[in-house]
C-alpha cells in the first residue's frame, strides 16, 4: 500500500474486454484504491493509448494486467463440431456463418514493451508466469509485479518468480479461472480457505480475490491474513464501467447460484451468468481451445452486445452477485472504507 500510495486496501480487477475502462481505473485509483487496466486484449498501441487516457484522469498509480503467455493452441479433432455449434447463434444474430479461427500472432513481448512504457505503478498476470527476463525488465523500471495463484502451490511458484504480490483468487470470482499449474476442477479452492492457506507459506503480500463485494468481505479478508483485496464484479456495475447494460442488468438481478464455470465463451474456464449459449455449448461439448474459442465466439459476442441480447454474452460475474450495486466507483469506493471500517469496529468490540 505504501509502495503504490494506496489508502483503501482495494484493487479494481483488471477485466480485460472493455469493463475497466480509463474512467473506471481512474475513479479507482483516485479515490485511494489502485484502478487496473485489463490490457490481454488490446494491441501495443491501445495499450499505450488507455494508459495515457488514465494518466490523464489522475496523477495517482494505476496497474496493467495481460495475460502470461500460453503454448500455441492445437485444434482439436471435434473443431468442425465446435465451429457448427455456434453456427445457429450467428444465425439468429443474422450473423455470416463462423469459420474456423487462426491462432493469433504472439504479440505479449510487445505487449509487455508498451507495459514497460505505460507509467503504471504495477504489472500484473494471470494464467501463469512470464519468463524471468519480463520480471526483471518491470523490477528494473521500478514498477511491482503481482501474478494469480490459485493453489498454495502456485503461490509458491509466484514468489519463487520474483513476484511482489500474490493475487489469491478463490473459486467464487468472476471471469477466468487464474490456475496454472493443476487442472482447473481441482484449483476450485474458496477465497475463505485459500487466502489464510497461502499467508501461511509465503513471505510476500497476499491479494484475496473471489466473491468480495462490500466492506464485510474486506474486513473478512484482511482477517485471513490478506493485505488488500482485488474486487471485479462488484465494479461492473459502477456507471464508468464499460459493459452492455444487458449485461449490467443481469448481473444485478442475478441471485447466488446464478453463476457457472464454463469453456463456452472462450476456451478457457471462467464463471460468469449462465445463460442459453453457455448451457447449449457445454451440453453439447465440443468446444476450441483458448484462445481459439473466444476469436470464434466474439462476432456473436459483438452483435450481442449492440443488440442488448444477454442470452449470447460472456456475462462473466463472481458468485457475490446479490452485493452487487448501481453507483459511481467513487461513491463504491466511499462506501468500501466506510463499510470496512464499521466491520472492524463491531468486531473489535466483541468480547473473545
Ligand atoms: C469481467 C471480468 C473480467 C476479468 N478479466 C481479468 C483479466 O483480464 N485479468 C485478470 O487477472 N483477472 C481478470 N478477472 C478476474 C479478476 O481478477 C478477479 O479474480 C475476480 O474478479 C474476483 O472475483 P469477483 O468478480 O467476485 O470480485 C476478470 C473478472 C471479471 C469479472
Amino acid at each position: 500500500m505504501q509502495r503504490l500510495h494506496l489508502t483503501h486496501p482495494v484493487i479494481q480487477a483488471p477485466m480485460a474486454g472493455g469493463g475497466d475502462t480509463p474512467a473506471l481505473v481512474a475513479a479507482v485509483s483516485e479515490a485511494g484504491g489502485l484502478g487496473t487496466i485489463g490490457a490481454a486484449y488490446l494491441s501495443p498501441q491501445q495499450i499505450l493509448d488507455a494508459a495515457a487516457a488514465v494518466r490523464a484522469a489522475t496523477t495517482r498509480p494505476f496497474g496493467i494486467n495481460l495475460f502470461a503467455p500460453l503454448p500455441a493452441p492445437q485444434t482439436p479433432a471435434e473443431a468442425e463440431a465446435a465451429v457448427a455449434a455456434v453456427a445457429p447463434f450467428c444465425e439468429e444474430l443474422a450473423l455470416p456463418a463462423p469459420a474456423m479461427p487462426n491462432a493469433p500472432g504472439k504479440t505479449f513481448a510487445e505487449q509487455v514493451e508498451a507495459v514497460l512504457e505505460s507509467g503504471a505503478g504495477l504489472f500484473s498476470v494471470t494464467f501463469g508466469l512470464p519468463g524471468a527476463d519480463v520480471v526483471a525488465a518491470v523490477k528494473a523500471k521500478g514498477m511491482l509485479f503481482a501474478a494469480t495463484a490459485t493453489t498454495v502451490e502456485e503461490a509458491l511458484a509466484v514468489e519463487a518468480a520474483g513476484a511482489d504480490i500474490v493475487v489469491a483468487q478463490g473459486s467464487e470470482a468472476g471471469g477466468h479461472r487464474g490456475t496454472f499449474a493443476a487442472p482447473f476442477e481441482r484449483a476450485m479452492i474458496g477465497t475463505m480457505a485459500l487466502v489464510p492457506q497461502v499467508a501461511d507459506v509465503v513471505s510476500i503480500p497476499v491479494v484475496a480475490s473471489g466473491g468480495i463485494m462490500d466492506g464485510r468481505g474486506i474486513a473478512a479478508a484482511l482477517a485471513l491474513g490478506a493485505s488488500a483485496v482485488q474486487m471485479g464484479t462488484a465494479f461492473l456495475t459502477c456507471a464508468e464501467a464499460g459493459i452492455p447494460e444487458a449485461y449490467r442488468e443481469a448481473i444485478l438481478s442475478a441471485k447466488e447460484d446464478a453463476t457457472r464455470v464454463t469453456r463456452a465463451f472462450s476456451g478457457r474456464p471462467a464463471r460468469g451468468i449462465a445463460n442459453r449459449f453457455m448451457e447449449t455449448i457445454d451440453a453439447k461439448g465440443a468446444i476450441l481451445p483458448f484462445p481459439l474459442q473466444n476469436a470464434l465466439t466474439r462476432p456473436m459476442r459483438t452483435a450481442a452486445a449492440k443488440a442488448g441480447r444477454s442470452e449470447y454474452l460472456s456475462l462473466w460475474a463472481g458468485q457475490g452477485v446479490r452485493l452487487a450495486r448501481r453507483q459511481g466507483a467513487a461513491e463504491l469506493m466511499t462506501r468500501l472504507a466506510a463499510e470496512t471500517a464499521e466491520a472492524i469496529a463491531r468486531l473489535s468490540s466483541r468480547k473473545a
